[in-house]
């Protein structure tokens, strides 16, 4: 199939809820991206903050070979090395004593609500604690409970119902939480930092504000580290930066070098109430993918490589302060490690600079608030920065001359 042909394809076959560019991936290699046509892309998405390594990393190939021929699958029904391990690994690293698999984000934050509302009913007596409190922006996922605490109109209208109970305060904003956190609250969540609401970062404040609002009102607190989590902002674990420890946290993306998987990380408290049937998943955790995510954890969870982490992303952070010195059309940079966005002013929308990167050889994301999100893969080196810097100059150099 030629690459016009594949296009047609995907048109004609499939569901057509993705915008997606008119050229065909094919490979990739460390931060770079080849097409079927043999184009390269400096790639400053990593699968939506998925491929921490990169591409085509040589010890992530060959911990996959090595398991390849061994167990892929038994379900929960059994116990395998593998998976004990990666849990040991996740709880030894966090403020966390259990862990529950989960095979994606949103599935991790559905397990999440689902322990919330059980801890939050047995532990106080009451039948009515089962609400949620989440915040403007946030972005937890697309199932019925995770779409429910998810912020943004669009995603969720078409679909409602979605389940009950959830309140939304405005992120970073202590006072309005106080209003809605009281006796029938089970949990409030919220991203250390968000992603797709525009890469924004909750002050201290706020977040130490909230767990002591739940520590009050007998209430969960749970992190959405799905995106911000695993090196990502430089710390192992978002909310490391700000010295506030959740009862739950929830993480995917990263964790699994491209393989789909995701976790509840949890106290004893909250698994305490947790008993045989109550939570499940067939595929959760097998042991192929926590042999591959084991190996990827312990490279991303080496103190030299979040330095690394904390090195580049610094230096990219200098470059987008001078970028945004040059270029009046960026209102704001804001983000840390390699977690940043770029908000651009009304008059160049987002869409417009993400759909003409691939001219540029760039591989770029939005987020909202009119913002460019950088997630690059996790290795990317300060030559590779300097390289993403001159396309984006070039490529807003372009979109402002023709607006
Ligand atoms: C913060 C956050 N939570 C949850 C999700 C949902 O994760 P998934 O797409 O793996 O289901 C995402 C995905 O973008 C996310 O960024």
């Amino acid at each position: 199939m030629n690459t016009q042909e594949i296009i047609n394809k995907e048109q004609q076959y499939l569901v057509q809820s993705y915008k997606r560019p008119n050229f065909v991936l094919e490979r990739g290699e460390g931060v770079y991206l080849f097409d079927t046509e043999g184009r390269r892309f400096l790639d400053m998405v990593a699968g939506i903050a998925v491929n921490a390594l990169g591409y085509s990393d040589p010890g992530v190939t060959e911990v996959i070979r090595e398991h390849a021929g061994g167990l892929l699958h038994v379900s929960n029904l059994f116990h395998t090395a593998a998976q004990t391990l990666m849990a040991e690994k996740l709880i030894r690293s966090s403020f966390a004593d259990r862990l529950f698999f989960a095979n994606s984000g949103t599935e991790a934050v559905e397990g999440a609500f689902k322990f919330a509302r059980k801890w939050a009913r047995s532990s106080s007596g009451n039948a009515d604690k089962y609400e949620i409190v989440a915040f403007s922006n946030a972005f937890h996922g697309r199932s019925m409970g995770a779409l429910a605490a998810t912020a943004n109109a669009k995603y969720r209208e078409p679909f409602t119902p979605l389940i009950g109970g959830v309140h939304f305060g405005e992120y970073n904003d202590l006072e309005r939480a106080a209003a809605l956190i009281g006796p029938n609250t089970a949990a409030v969540i919220i991203e250390p930092v968000q992603g797709e609401g525009g890469i924004t970062p909750a002050s201290t404040a706020f977040l130490s504000g909230l767990r002591r609002l739940c520590d009050e009102h007998g209430a969960l607190l749970i992190f959405d580290e799905i995106q911000c989590g695993m090196g990502r902002t430089g710390t192992l674990w978002a909310h490391e930066a700000v010295d506030v420890n959740p009862d739950l946290m929830v993480i995917a993306k990263p964790l699994g070098g491209g393989l789909p998987i995701g976790a509840i990380l949890l106290t004893q408290r909250v698994a305490d109430v947790i008993v045989v049937g109550d939570h499940g998943s067939t595929f959760a955790g097998g042991p192929f993918i926590t042999a591959v995510a084991s190996y990827v954890f312990d490279r991303v969870s080496d103190p030299a490589f979040l330095d690394h982490v904390k090195e580049v992303g610094n230096y990219l952070g200098e470059q987008l302060s001078e970028l945004a010195g040059d270029f009046p059309i960026i209102r704001e940079v804001r983000g840390r490690g390699l977690m940043w966005g770029i908000e651009l002013d009304e008059s160049l929308p987002v869409a417009n600079v993400v759909a003409a990167a691939p001219e540029q050889g760039l591989i770029l994301v939005g987020a909202g608030r009119n913002t460019i999100r950088l997630l690059p893969p996790l290795i990317i080196q300060q030559a590779e920065v300097d390289e993403f810097i001159i396309k984006i100059r070039q490529l807003l150099k372009h979109a402002t001359q023709e607006g």
